[in-house]
């Protein structure tokens, strides 16, 4: 066993985990954190993105030892890294723009799109399809997911949004 400390969701924890560990595992069977979720076995999806120190990662291809010492975000703990709203914008774009079905791909599908956010503030469509092309839905068709993250970066979702 390894012990491993880290901050995820703006609280400090601190565990013995298997070096084997995956962080989404760590995540979800240790924490309690089942807002991040699985939904494949080889790292395709992008339903388990969390954020790692301020940046997207998959959290089923990362190790939980590999997280010791960083900051961890999920989904759960997503809203509080904006001012205590109650939904960050990004979740509040994707309710109002009814950018999901299912759910399922939800969770990542936002932590994915913040992370493009911040990266590229005012990205075009076709930079939005870049920037979430490891996240898939099976659900939805991309278009309303789509106008969620153009909603949220502030600019029109009508226009050029194919
Ligand atoms: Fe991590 Fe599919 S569960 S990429
Ligand atoms: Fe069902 Fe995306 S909403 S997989």
């Amino acid at each position: 066993m390894a012990k491993i400390k880290l901050t995820v969701d703006g609280a400090s924890v601190s565990d013995d985990v298997e070096p084997r560990t995956l962080l989404v595992h760590y995540l979800r069977e240790q924490l309690g954190k089942t807002g991040t979720v699985i939904g494949c076995d080889t790292s395709n999806c992008g339903a388990c993105t969390v954020h790692l120190n301020g940046r997207s990662v998959k959290s089923c291809n990362v190790l939980a030892v590999q997280a010791d010492g960083a900051e961890v975000t999920t989904i759960e703990g997503l809203a509080d890294t904006h001012e205590g709203a109650d939904l960050h914008p990004m979740q509040e774009a994707f309710h109002q723009c009814h950018g999901l079905q299912c759910g399922f791909c939800t969770p990542g599908m936002i932590m994915q799109s913040v992370d493009l956010l911040n990266e590229n503030p005012t990205p075009t469509e076709d930079e939005i399809r870049v920037g979430i092309e490891g996240n898939l839905c099976r659900c939805t068709g991309y278009q309303n997911i789509i106008k969620a993250v153009k909603q949220a970066s502030g600019q029109s979702i009508e226009e050029g949004t194919r």
